[in-house]
C-alpha cells in the first residue's frame, strides 16, 4: 500500500511518518533529501538551497526527479508513505506515473497551532531526531536523547519564514484537498490532538484498509 501524508507546514507529517517507518514502512520525506543534499553542498543542495531557506517550493522538475531516484532505490512492493510530495496538482500528476497512490491522509490543524508547533521545534542535526521545546522536549537539556548531539532549529523555522510558508501552502498545496477528495483517495485526520492520538486514527484507518482490501 502507498499513501501520502499530506497537511501544513509543521502539521506533524514528518512525525507521523517515522511511526509507521517503525512498522515497517518505507518513509520517503522530499525536505529531508533536500536538508542533506544541502547540508553536504552537493550539485543538489546548491540548486535547492534559497528555495528551502526561504520557505518556497523548489522547482518542480527538480523535486520529481528527486523522487524519481529515490524509488528506483527502494523496493517498491513495500509499503511507502510519502511525507512532503506531491504539494500541487503538477506534482500530483508526475507522481500517477510513478506509483499507484492508495490513500491520501490529510492531517488538518489551525495555523496558529501550526506556528506555536513550528517554532518550539529542534531538531537533532547528526541523527535526525525531532523534538518539541513544549509537547516533546529532549530529557537532557537541549541534547539528543538518541546521539547526545546538541539540537539546533532549522532555518525554516524563523516565524517570518513560517508564515511565507504556510502563505505557499495555501496557495500551492491546500488545492490538493479537493484534487484527492474528488479522486476519493481522501481520509481526513484531526491533527490537533497530541501525537499518539493522531498516530492511533492513522493506525485505525490503515487497519480498516487493509480489512477491505
Ligand atoms: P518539508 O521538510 O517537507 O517541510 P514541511 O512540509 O514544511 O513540513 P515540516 O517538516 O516543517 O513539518 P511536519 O508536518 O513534518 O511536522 P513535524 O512532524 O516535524 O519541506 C521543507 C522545504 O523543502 C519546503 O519548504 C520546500 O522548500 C522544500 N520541499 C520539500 N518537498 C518539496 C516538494 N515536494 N516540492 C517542492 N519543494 C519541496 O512536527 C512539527 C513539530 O510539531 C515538531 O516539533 C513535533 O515534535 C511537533 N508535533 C508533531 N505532531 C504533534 C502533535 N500532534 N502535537 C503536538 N506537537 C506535535
Amino acid at each position: 500500500m502507498n499513501i501520502v501524508i499530506l497537511g501544513p507546514p509543521g502539521v506533524g507529517k514528518g512525525t507521523q511518518a517515522v511511526r509507521l517507518a517503525q512498522m515497517g514502512w518505507i518513509h520517503i520525506s522530499t525536505g529531508d533529501i533536500l536538508r542533506e543534499s544541502i547540508e553536504k553542498g552537493d550539485t543538489l543542495g546548491n540548486k535547492v538551497a534559497q528555495y528551502v531557506h526561504r520557505g518556497e517550493l523548489v522547482p518542480n522538475h527538480l523535486i520529481v526527479e528527486v523522487l524519481k531516484q529515490k524509488l528506483q532505490e527502494i523496493d517498491c512492493n513495500s509499503n511507502i508513505v510519502l511525507d512532503g510530495f506531491p504539494r500541487n496538482v503538477e506534482q500530483a500528476r508526475a507522481l500517477e506515473g510513478l506509483i499507484k497512490v492508495d490513500k491520501v491522509l490529510y492531517l488538518k490543524c489551525d495555523d496558529e497551532q501550526i506556528i506555536k508547533r513550528l517554532t518550539a521545534r529542534r531538531i537533532c542535526p547528526r541523527c535526525g531526531e525531532v523534538y518539541n521545546i513544549i509537547t516533546k522536549p529532549p530529557s537532557d537539556n537541549m541534547r539528543c536523547d538518541k546521539c547526545g548531539s546538541s539540537l539546533i532549529q532549522r532555518e525554516d523555522d524563523r516565524e517570518d519564514v513560517i508564515r511565507k510558508r504556510l502563505e505557499v501552502y495555501h496557495r500551492e498545496t491546500a488545492p490538493l484537498v479537493e484534487y484527492y477528495r474528488r479522486n476519493g483517495l481522501l481520509e481526513e485526520i484531526d491533527a490537533t490532538g497530541t501525537i499518539d492520538e493522531v498516530f492511533d486514527q492513522i493506525r485505525e484507518k490503515i487497519e480498516e484498509w487493509a480489512k477491505r482490501k
